[in-house]
């Protein structure tokens, strides 16, 4: 058992020493990555991402079918689980995120699918969320959730927006378990990756954060255990491709 003293508190990217740096950053950083960013996710992936997704949106689809249902997908970026979440909802979706760039992205997107899915972004900060208290049935993260400043004050104010009864999903990166193909794909995820995702993206800053931030965030019990004290109940995770991807969900009680 880990003690919650020795857990990462919040991202920490490059120099930062603090939260607010921490956020900077981030922001920064997303934004420079922005026009390449789904290009690269999906190359640098196989195609992966759009599986976990896909998963994501069949796994949440009895609240999704709800046309009664408010969504929100925080850390949306160009807003491709918004997107896959829209695939199958009547519900309707709201995707959030701090970084200007990646949302011009994704409403770009939006517009090419000519206003097909009911989905709308807008720039908003995951600790300070511009919400009233239960607001919301479901709340998303993919991949975004590890890049915030302080991972507890994130699920307090997630808690806070959800009504009760509402649920909260998160799909992050893990470590795979050892063993031979787990380790072909840390060597893939921490060798490989950072170098192709540094040249075609012109930021070798940014891919080299991305493997070195996966191996500081928690492993899936700890972050199951930190979403039970937080406040969440029926808290549940189960592992993807090599356990290298988690899905939490967890539930406002
Ligand atoms: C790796 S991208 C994930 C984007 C998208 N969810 C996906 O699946 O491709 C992480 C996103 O989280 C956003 N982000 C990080 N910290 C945030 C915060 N505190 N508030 C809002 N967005 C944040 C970044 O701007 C970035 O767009």
């Amino acid at each position: 058992m880990v003690e919650p003293a020795t857990l990462p508190k919040g991202t920490r990217p490059g120099e930062a020493r603090n939260e607010l740096e921490a956020a900077r950053t981030v922001r920064e950083m997303f934004t420079r990555i922005a026009p390449r960013y789904d290009l690269l996710n999906h190359l640098l992936s196989a195609q992966m991402d759009r599986v976990w997704r896909a998963r994501v949106a069949r796994e949440l689809k009895p609240i999704l079918e709800r046309p009664d249902a408010l969504v929100l997908d925080l850390c949306c970026g160009t807003g491709d689980l918004a997107f896959s979440l829209a695939s199958h909802a009547k519900a309707q979706i709201l995707g959030a995120d701090f970084s200007h760039t990646m949302l011009v992205r994704a409403q770009e997107k939006a517009a090419a699918a000519n206003g097909a899915a009911p989905l709308n972004f807008l720039e908003a900060d995951a600790l300070h969320l511009p919400f009233v208290d239960g607001a919301f049935d479901l709340v998303t993260t993919a991949f975004g959730f590890r890049n915030l400043a302080n991972y507890e004050d994130g699920l307090r104010e997630i808690l806070r927006v959800l009504k009760p009864g509402g649920t909260l999903a998160i799909l992050e990166f893990a470590e795979p378990a050892p063993g031979a193909l787990g380790d072909l794909y840390r060597f893939y995820f921490q060798k490989v990756l950072p170098k192709i995702g540094g040249f075609i993206s012109g930021d070798r800053e940014a891919y080299a954060y991305l493997p070195k931030s996966v191996a500081r965030f928690f492993r899936p019990q700890e972050l199951a255990s930190l979403m039970e004290r937080v406040g969440y109940g029926s808290v549940h995770y189960h592992l993807m491709t090599l356990g290298s991807i988690a899905l939490h969900t967890g539930v406002r009680a």
